[in-house]
């Protein structure tokens, strides 16, 4: 039996791995979905078996209930509010992880057993970890709803006292792996956890939460590989370090993506992040921008053999992905190359653009990434910015000030006419100004993404 056990989770593993691998690209993804998914049902079914659960009453329950809370939600969270919905998902992670890490102490306490040192050491570790991940991905949660305030919160003396409590939990920590039956000491790690998941994603800013639940996802991965240790159970281990492993790396490709440290985002790095309004950052705007309504623009585009669209966190909000492809759809009928160019870290989360766009049948061959299409700007005779801003502001080139000082960039500006749709001149998510607007090869389009690429395309298709 134990053979087949190990197999099946030898299975599983291939599964999870080669599902992650075909997440890299858009045409495999859904198929990457599917096998990871199919990995995980073997996991869970060969594992009720070796279990020798007694009742599968409470387990049945509980996966039907789960399943349809979660079928409910997935079907009705809006695209952009998937950022919460994943932080979510990953605090419940963490949770069940502490709670299974503190049953299995309980258990071992109870019974004849006795406490092996490597187990309680990840009992402490899981337990601690699980509940960080818990809390803190509630407030991460919190703050993208609006529940909690999305500001960047400080106060006197928050790092020396979160420094504090962290020595605290961990020097309690090693008090229970040398006396593993205070389980008061271990009950008062779980409460100090707690608190300390609130208090480090408490002073994150909101805009920078996906980077933050994006570290709260491997957190969650960690904590279950500790619990599978805990269990001594090879496939929690291998799927908890799989998932803490590929968090951490798109932490680190969002941070790259932004020219920030993680240490920046993690200590509530940009203090005007996510302020709205124009000149958040108090500079004064340079002259005035000038505007196209949609029949000059079609008449633009009418007399262009090429055209790059720029797509941003404005498109996602005005759901303007069917409008965009129609866009493409039109122009291409009348002869001119049509390409996108994907910022890595437009709109809010990672690959926000790319699935969008794929719901909306673009073919993925027209997407390019900033490496692959940066350099082709210059010969380009109309580009189109869809609800995008930080992701092609030039400050991030030549103004050492600005905050996106070193972020790489689309280069729009290079192209013989860049054409900005937003609804007014607003700043985007860094809560800087944009001088793009004012360049004098710069036209404003101004409207809701969605509305003004369905005008556009009828006076593009009366031309
Ligand atoms: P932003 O710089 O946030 O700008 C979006 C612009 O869209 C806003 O200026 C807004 O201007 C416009 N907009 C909003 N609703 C619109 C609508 N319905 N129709 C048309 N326009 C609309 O977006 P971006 O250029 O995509 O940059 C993304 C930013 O998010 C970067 O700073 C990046 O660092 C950050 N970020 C990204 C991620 C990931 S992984 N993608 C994670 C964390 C942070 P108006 O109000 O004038 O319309």
């Amino acid at each position: 039996m134990e053979i087949v056990l190990y197999l099946v989770y030898l299975i599983a593993s291939v599964c999870f791995i080669f599902g992650i691998k075909k997440l890299s690209s858009p045409k495999t993804a859904r198929r990457g979905n599917q096998l990871a998914a199919l990995g995980m049902l073997l996991a869970i079914v060969v594992t009720l078996f070796d279990q020798k659960i007694l009742t599968f009453e409470y387990i049945i329950l509980g996966m039907v209930v789960g399943a349809a809370i979660g079928v409910i939600m997935a079907t009705k969270v809006q695209m952009t509010g998937m950022p919460q919905m994943v932080g979510l998902l990953n605090g419940f992670g963490g949770g069940a992880s502490a709670l299974v890490a503190f049953a299995e102490y309980d258990r071992i306490l109870h019974s004849i057993d006795g406490f092996e040192i490597s187990t309680t050491i990840t009992i402490v570790l899981s337990v601690l970890i699980g509940s960080v991940t818990f809390t803190g991905s509630l407030i991460a949660f919190g703050k993208l709803q609006g529940i909690v305030t999305g500001k960047v919160v400080k106060y006197p003396l928050q790092h020396p006292f979160n420094a504090l409590l962290l020595l605290a939990v961990l020097a309690a920590g090693v008090f229970v792996v040398i006396n593993p039956s205070e389980i008061n000491i271990v009950i008062a790690i779980v409460a100090v956890s707690l608190v300390l998941g609130v208090l480090l994603v408490l002073p994150i800013g909101g805009a920078d939460m996906p980077v933050a639940i994006s570290l709260l996802n491997s957190y969650s991965g960690l904590a279950a590989s500790m619990t599978g240790f805990v269990l001594q159970n090879n496939m929690l281990i291998i799927a908890g370090a799989l998932v803490g492993a590929s968090g951490i790396i798109l932490t680190i490709i969002m941070c790259k993506g932004m020219n920030r440290s993680l240490m920046n985002v993690v200590l509530g790095g940009w203090a005007s992040a996510g302020a709205e309004g124009p000149a958040a950052n108090g500079k004064e705007q340079k002259g005035t921008a000038k505007s196209v309504d949609a029949e000059e623009l079609a008449m633009l585009l009418e007399g262009a053999s090429s055209c790059i669209i720029v797509p941003g966190y404005g498109m996602a909000v005005g759901q303007a992905q069917h409008a965009v492809r129609d866009l493409m759809n039109v122009l291409e009928k009348k002869g001119i190359n049509v390409r996108f160019a994907v910022h890595p870290v437009a709109g809010r989360m990672p690959g926000h653009m790319n699935v969008l766009l794929a719901e909306a049948q673009v073919p993925y061959d027209k997407l390019l990434a900033m490496e692959d299409i940066n350099d082709d700007f210059p010969n380009t005779d109309v580009v189109i910015v869809i609800g995008a801003n930080d992701v092609v502001n030039p400050a991030a080139r030549s103004d050492q000030s600005s905050p996106i000082y070193g972020m790489p960039i689309l280069n729009v500006d290079y192209a013989k006419t860049v054409v900005i749709n937003k609804r007014s001149l607003n700043v985007g998510y860094a809560g800087i100004d944009n001088e793009l607007f004012f360049y004098p090869n710069a036209l404003m389009y101004f409207g809701d993404s969605k509305e003004a690429m369905s005008k556009l395309v009828s006076e593009l298709k009366e031309l």
